[in-house]
């Protein structure tokens, strides 16, 4: 599904990313952690392909097929989703509108039938009401004023909407009490599928209770330095990224 390699990307001319390597195949989720400023957020935007992130080495391969040429909308539309970890604000645009929108403009883009208010309407309530957000939420302007966690609920949300091949989930945890984290992960555990890869990035061991990973990856001075099974996330937690990341340097 996923092929990353030997890839190296940077920002306003510094090298941020300096040789990723990771494969991830259908129906896997693979968690990837890593101290602060380790290159975490800078690897699901160029993965996204956001603008300002230049690729100077290597490749990500989707389906085979090398992206990095590709826009996001393209990207988007083959079915790469990321949930920001600063969700976006965008006074005077409804979140409804906003996700009907970016839903439709993608149907449009794989050639399928846009959906009409009602049916979208109908939909979004739906998935709306699973993740616990209140219908008077979507008519705000997206995410002015909105809560941490209710941004992240939003993200989710949408992930639900476009439901991506590729989800990348990138600090979705951040700001969530234990209730929210408990409703985000229970949203995100009902997309898995063994059609579905999902790379849930945290600096925290605690989102893996809940979303249990097939493999989790440590990302420092950006590399991927360990790899192992859910159970390495514990010995992090455990010993911290110290001994690690200096083991690696
Ligand atoms: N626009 C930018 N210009 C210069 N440096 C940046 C920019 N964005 C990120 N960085 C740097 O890249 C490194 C990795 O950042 P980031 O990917 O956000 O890390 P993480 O998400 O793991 O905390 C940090 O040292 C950060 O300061
Ligand atoms: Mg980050």
């Amino acid at each position: 599904m996923l092929e990353i390699k030997n890839l190296h990307a940077a920002v306003d001319g510094k090298e941020i990313l300096k040789g990723v390597d990771l494969s991830v195949n259908a129906g896997e989720v693979h968690a990837i952690m890593g101290p602060n400023g380790s290159g975490k957020s800078t690897l699901s935007y160029v993965l996204s392909g956001r603008d300002g992130y230049d690729i100077t080495q290597g490749d990500i391969l989707y389906n085979g097929e090398s992206i990095i040429d590709q826009s996001p909308d393209e990207r988007a539309a083959s079915g790469i989703f990321l949930a920001f970890q600063y969700p976006l604000e965008i006074p005077g645009v409804p979140t409804m509108t906003f996700l009907r929108t970016a839903l439709n403009a993608q149907r449009r883009a794989r050639g399928e039938t846009e959906l009409d208010a009602v049916k979208f309407l109908k939909l979004v309530r739906g998935k709306a009401r699973d993740l616990k957000i209140k219908e008077e939420m979507l008519k705000r302007p997206l995410n002015v004023g909105f809560s941490g966690g209710e941004k992240k609920r939003n993200e989710v949300l949408q992930m639900s909407l476009f439901e991506p091949t590729l989800a990348i989930l990138d600090e979705t945890d951040s700001g969530l009490d234990i209730d929210a984290l408990k409703i985000v992960s229970e949203g995100v555990n009902l997309l898995r599928s063994p059609e579905r890869s999902m790379v849930v990035i945290t600096h925290y061991q605690r989102l893996l209770d809940y979303i249990v990973p097939d493999h989790v990856h440590v990302l420092a001075h950006g590399r991927i330095v360990r790899s192992g099974g859910k159970d390495l996330a514990q010995q992090l937690e455990d010993s911290g990224y110290e001994s690690i990341v200096s083991d690696a340097a």
